[in-house]
């Protein structure tokens, strides 16, 4: 290599080099308001505030600036990075702007959760019959599967359909519902019962329809999902028979859904929740029961911590430990693992009890394995979980 020839082509290019200094260059960046007298206070150097809010700010600082501030954060805030950064001003406006939005959504849980239903939530879960869960299992699971693009995941769509209008056949303030999708032909099946007195109010109850085993031919393989989730729809359904068998009138209305496509990445109660948000309805709370019926650890109950509601969350434990009287945790599914996530992503208070802690839920889901047999053949465990249910409903309703 001759390093003089490299020398003057370095020089030669340098020439080229735009005279504008690069750190003169301007950003946007939003940061926790919290942090905003900390960073006045110790950057030497003038910035401007293009928007402030009790929860975040949208600065226009110089590029230089940003180096000290990243280092602010991190000392004095222990938060790594601690900010975001934008080109633009309108770029880092509709950031803050949604942030603020999503942030209000959390916050703005009108729910009220003291538990004060006692003789009303006591009197309904001693009517809970694990032999009723048992044969709505059986019904779903006899479908050779219920894959959102076979024509049996259509079926047995049909089937709960049928079997919730049945329960709900003398009450004229429910209705059962198909939410039909355009991209496939599974369609959720959906169970209103309207509020008698702020009908506004939704509170959300559901868990997912579809099976799935196989790689290859999903569309014949033999998929029966008795635990994931014929489990938690038959959950649902026997808390539902409750409430009708005991003429209960709820408040605000309360929804049942048994959502289509969850196995195939949560389709179709992203599509529900989605147009939840865009007709501004008002979701006090959604459960979800995504596998019940295996007792795979020794505690009673999970509840998954990500993806979901913290102040709901307790509240569900509250329940657990007053009607319940089992122990229970919490545990992380460590990513978006079921359809409480889409209603989460929405903003709405979302909650997940689950069987069993995650390293020791049934691991024989996805296959022609999931049968009532790896339960022993009962709805023993599920049944717990349709108590939950029905105290979740009416300690919300009011
Ligand atoms: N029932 C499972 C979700 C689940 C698994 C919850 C383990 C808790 C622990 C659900 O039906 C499922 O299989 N989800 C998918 C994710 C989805 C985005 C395709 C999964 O876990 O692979
Ligand atoms: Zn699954």
């Amino acid at each position: 290599m001759n390093h003089g020839r490299s020398l003057a082509l370095l020089f030669s290019l340098s020439l080229l080099l735009p005279v504008t200094p690069v750190f003169s260059a301007e950003k946007f960046i939003s940061i926790g308001s919290d942090a905003l007298p900390t960073i006045t206070k110790k950057l030497a150097s003038k910035f401007q505030v293009i928007h402030q809010d009790e929860d975040i700010s949208l600065l226009k600082v110089s590029d230089n600036d940003i180096v000290k501030i990243s280092e602010i954060m991190h000392n004095e805030f222990n938060r790594c990075g601690g900010f975001m950064s934008f080109e633009n001003e309108s770029e880092g406006l509709k950031q803050v702007q949604e942030k603020h939005l999503w942030d209000f959504a959390q916050k703005s849980s009108f729910a009220d959760y003291t538990i004060t239903q006692q003789d009303r939530v006591e009197n309904l879960i001693g009517q809970v019959d694990a032999s009723k869960i048992l044969s709505v299992i059986q019904g779903l699971s006899q479908f050779k599967n219920r894959y959102y693009r076979a024509p049996t995941g259509v079926e047995s769509q049909k089937y709960l359909k049928d079997t919730w209008s049945q329960i709900v056949a003398n009450r004229s303030d429910a209705k059962v519902e198909y939410f039909s999708h355009s991209s496939w032909p599974q369609p959720s099946v959906v169970l209103t019962i309207t509020g008698s007195e702020t009908p506004d109010e939704i509170i959300v109850v559901g868990g997912h329809a579809d099976s799935i085993s196989g790689y290859w031919d999903r569309n014949n393989s033999r998929a029966p999902g008795s635990d994931d989730n014929a489990s938690g729809i038959a959950t649902l359904t026997e808390a539902l028979r409750v409430l009708v068998k005991n003429s209960y009138q709820p408040k605000k209305t309360v929804k049942f859904m048994g959502y289509a496509a969850e196995e195939v990445g949560l389709l179709g109660s992203k599509e529900i929740a989605s147009s939840f948000r865009q007709e501004g309805k008002q979701v006090v709370g959604v459960l979800q029961l995504d596998m019940t019926n295996f007792h795979g650890s020794d505690i009673d109950l999970v509840l998954m911590s990500d993806f979901t509601n913290s102040d709901q969350n307790a509240f569900i434990g509250k329940l657990v430990d007053e009607y319940l009287k089992l122990p229970w945790g919490y545990d992380k599914c460590g990513y978006a693992c079921s359809d409480h996530a889409s209603w989460h992503t929405q903003g709405y208070p979302s909650s997940i009890p689950f069987e069993a802690r995650m390293r020791e839920m049934n691991h024989k889901i996805h296959t022609p394995e999931d049968t009532l047999d790896v339960s022993n053949g009962n709805a023993d465990h599920a049944a717990k979980f349709s108590k939950l249910a029905l105290a979740y409903i009416v300690e919300l309703d009011k």
